[in-house]
Order: structure tokens, then C-alpha cells, then sequence
């Protein structure tokens, strides 16, 4: 996928990577209560929300993802939560389903890992194709803050594992190398970028928030949380 997004190596510290991440889930979970039909998480990861997710729903929850590593973490951990989730192997430009979603998602800023906006452009089409009439599709993505990323530009930070940040400005990207090894890069987008990808995949945006509670997104908004509809 032309530049390396996301190493295997990260990996091995994703778990207390995201532990401080909890907010988000009973968003998603409400979502996938509200869904009656197939429920998918693109770049599932270690199954942090899919378990949850399927444990308060009791369904099954598909989940694709490029990394193996992450993908035996997420099945150890269904395993030993006693949930079923449909593990496949594969990248989110490539979704097909076999059987029309009633609800895709995708949390923890996950998107940010396609580098261009063909990569965007081709996963939202995907997305689209691959959801029912009414199906909806729901996000979360950084706001992007120049002010953040050249404040955090050559750090290096302790939690929640030890790592260095850099910001390529011209590539609009964020490397996160933590000091064991392991890199993930993340290619910001604007309001505009996401709106104009709904628009080009044919949905229908349902709520713009600020937060996971509903906030209203505003002018000081620092996250995208995004629910749309085909
Ligand atoms: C920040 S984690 C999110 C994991 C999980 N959704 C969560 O909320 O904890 C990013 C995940 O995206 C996956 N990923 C990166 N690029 C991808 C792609 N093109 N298609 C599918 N998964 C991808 C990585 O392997 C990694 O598991």
C-alpha cells in the first residue's frame, strides 16, 4: 500500500497502546444495538470494540484487517470472551461482503492509515457497495490541528508507550515510532476531505459530532465523529 501505514511490529504494544481509549466503545455499541442486520469493523485490530460489540448484541461481528498479529490477537481475545467474530484477512480498499451490512465501522481513527485520497475515495466506495439501502456507515478521525503536530514534532513521550512523533508537513503525515520498533503513520484529512468522500461514494451524512457523546461539532471540535447512510 505504498508507504508502510502500519508495521507488525506496532503490534506487539497495541494493547497498552489503546488501553487509554474506552470512550468510543459504547458509541459503537449503540450503533451496532440500533443495526438489525450484519454488523462489520474495518481495520478490526485486536478486537478492542468488536468484542463488546458482539457481547452486547449478541451477534457476530465481521472484522477485516491487513495485520495477522492483529488479527491472532483479536481471536485469542473472542476466544477468552466467548464471542464469535469473523476474522478476515485484508485491506479495507478490498471490502466485499458476502451479504449487505446493516452497519460498518470504523473506530480509533483507523482511515487515517490510507495514505491518499484514492485509497479514501476507493474504501468509501467499498463501503457503499457493501451496506443495504439505509445501512450505516460510522467513524471517528482526529480534527486536523497544525498546532498539535508541530507542538508534538520530534517529541518524545512516555505514555501510554514510550515513543517519538514526527509530522511531514508536506505529506500531511504523522510517523509514531515507539521506542521498541514499530511505526504507525497517520494521513490527516480535513472536515472537507471526509464530506467530499460521502458525497463521491453516493451517502448520505446523518450527524457530524464532536465527541462520542453527542457533543455538537464545532469551530473547537477535536475529533470527527462521523455517522452516515446510504
Ligand atoms: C489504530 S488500529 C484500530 C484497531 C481497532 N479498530 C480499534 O479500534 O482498536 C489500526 C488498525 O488498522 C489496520 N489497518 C491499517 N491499514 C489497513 C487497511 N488498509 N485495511 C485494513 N486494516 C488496516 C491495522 O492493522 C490496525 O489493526
Amino acid at each position: 500500500m505504498g508507504p508502510m501505514s502500519w508495521d507488525e511490529a506496532f503490534s506487539d504494544r497495541y494493547a497498552e497502546w489503546s488501553a487509554p481509549m474506552t470512550a468510543d466503545v459504547g458509541f459503537y455499541v449503540e450503533l451496532a444495538r440500533q443495526a438489525d442486520g450484519p454488523l462489520v469493523e474495518v481495520a478490526i485490530g485486536n478486537g478492542r470494540v468488536a468484542i463488546p460489540v458482539a457481547q452486547a448484541t449478541g451477534r457476530p461481528v465481521i472484522g477485516l484487517d491487513t495485520s495477522p498479529s492483529m488479527l491472532e490477537q483479536a481471536r485469542s481475545a473472542a476466544a477468552a470472551a466467548g464471542v464469535h467474530l469473523d476474522l478476515r484477512l485484508g485491506d479495507m480498499r478490498d471490502l466485499a461482503l458476502d451479504e449487505p451490512a446493516a452497519l460498518i465501522y470504523c473506530p480509533f481513527r483507523a482511515l487515517l492509515h490510507l495514505p491518499t485520497w484514492a485509497d479514501r475515495r476507493r474504501t468509501f466506495e467499498r463501503v457503499a457497495a457493501g451496506l443495504r439501502p439505509g445501512g450505516r456507515f460510522a467513524w471517528n478521525a482526529f480534527v486536523f490541528d497544525h498546532q498539535v503536530a508541530v507542538r508534538l514534532d520530534g517529541a518524545h513521550q512516555t505514555t501510554p508507550v514510550p515513543h517519538s512523533v514526527r509530522y511531514a508537513v508536506g505529506d500531511n503525515r504523522i510517523d509514531i515510532t515507539l521506542d521498541d520498533g514499530g511505526t504507525s503513520s497517520l494521513w490527516w484529512a480535513t472536515k472537507n476531505e471526509w464530506l467530499g468522500l460521502l458525497d463521491v461514494a453516493g451517502l448520505q451524512l446523518e450527524a457530524l459530532y464532536g465527541g462520542f457523546a453527542g457533543e455538537p461539532f464545532g469551530d473547537a471540535s477535536r475529533e470527527y465523529v462521523v455517522v452516515a447512510r446510504r
